[in-house]
């Protein structure tokens, strides 16, 4: 299949391309679209057959659930057996934005959508291309990240290139990806609201608009051996191709720790790459020494996060160092990915 690849400006957006863009995905076609957590692959989320396409598409098992995207409040109501008052209020607080809510799916929303389940997961992304893409494809966008499955979640066009193309219809690459991690997933469907996923919208923000949050044990004690509530979260993510080890400790011992593994590696033969950051990349010694940001400003590290591991990818690095970060607000969601890509290896200095 020949992808199309359209640029497309957020700030000037041509009506025509998401026009095209809105009948593919109706006529049961997939477009990968960007938004402000991570490109999306999107296809119609009330079509099974388009859902079928997507797993098929990303290599990934079909009992992993998709988030349907949505583009207004008014819609909302049809895919759900009936929209909780504390939605509403989540809605208002934090819609369009990066997060995602579970609820009772309606009989609208196919099973293979939802992996079987009988909730569904929805959100209304921020980002402008996302949104108007949105109503023209006709309301309801089933969209995972746009990578296939096991690979960092795609914060580039090029990257969405480069895992997509010759699967899907269309890549819309449209920029505006400023936050560079999946959305916060919370599930409203039990007793106390659960976070499911960390990402931008911490506990905080959402115990200030919903009072008592829980989250999901397996996020906070990384040795559980629960089976995670999000289906998504139970498989080896966002996997590098090369072995990422994180070092957590005081920094100064950080930095010494990982020029020393960095020294046996190259006496090995590897070829190493490790995670610094503005404040530290200098005192490093490795092939190629990258910053993912600052560590004063979380932000900045999970914008550069994926992009990151991917280019280590090109670079052909078999061994990867990282620092480990906090684990205040956003640094909780940085930390959740981190252990996933470094399938849990840690060592502590
Ligand atoms: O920021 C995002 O959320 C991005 C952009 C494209 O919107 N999407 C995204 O989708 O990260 P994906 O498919 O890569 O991750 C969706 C996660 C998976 O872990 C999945 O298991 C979980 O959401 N999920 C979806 N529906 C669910 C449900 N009904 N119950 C529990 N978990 C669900
Ligand atoms: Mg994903």
């Amino acid at each position: 299949m020949e992808t199309k690849v359209i640029t497309i400006d957020h700030k000037n957006i041509d009506e025509t391309v998401l026009q095209e863009a809105g009948r593919i995905i109706k006529e049961g076609g997939l477009v990968a679209f960007p938004t402000e957590t991570v490109y999306g692959l999107g296809g119609d989320a009330l079509n099974k057959e388009s859902s079928r396409k997507i797993y098929e598409a990303k290599g990934r098992p079909s009992d992993n659930p998709l988030i349907v995207h949505i583009s207004n409040m008014e819609d909302l109501n049809s895919i759900v057996e009936e929209v909780p008052e504390d939605v509403y209020r989540l809605a208002e607080a934090f819609w369009p934005g990066p997060l995602t809510i579970i609820m009772k799916k309606s009989t609208l929303v196919p099973k293979e959508t939802t992996g079987g389940l009988d909730t569904v997961a929805v959100r209304m992304p921020s980002h402008p291309v996302a949104l108007k893409f949105i109503e023209y494809a006709g309301g309801y966008v089933a969209a995972p990240s746009a990578n296939v499955s096991g690979r960092p979640s795609p914060t580039r066009a090029k990257y969405v290139i480069e895992d997509m193309s010759g699967r899907i219809d269309m890549i819309l690459d449209g920029d505006g990806i400023d936050i560079g991690l999946e959305s916060t997933i919370v599930d409203m469907t039990g007793e106390i609201p659960m976070i499911l996923r960390p990402g931008y919208i911490t506990l905080d923000m959402l115990q200030k608009v919903l009072g008592e949050v829980s989250t999901d044990k397996t996020i906070l004690d990384i040795n559980c051996k629960d089976a995670p509530k999000a289906p998504g979260m139970r498989y080896r993510h966002y996997a590098p191709k090369g072995q990422l080890t994180i070092v957590e400790g005081d920094v100064a011992k950080t930095i010494d720790k990982i020029n020393e593994l960095t020294m046996q590696a190259h006496i090995k033969g590897k070829k190493v790459g490790i995670i610094g950051t503005e404040e530290t990349r200098k005192q490093y010694v490795g092939d190629s020494v990258k910053s993912v940001g600052k560590r004063s400003d979380e932000e900045s590290i999970a914008r550069t996060l994926y992009a990151i591991l991917r280019e280590f990818d090109d670079e052909g690095v078999t061994v990867i160092y990282s620092e480990s970060f906090s684990e205040c607000s956003m640094g909780q969601a940085i930390m959740n990915r981190l252990l996933k890509a470094a399938g849990h290896q840690i060592i502590y200095v």
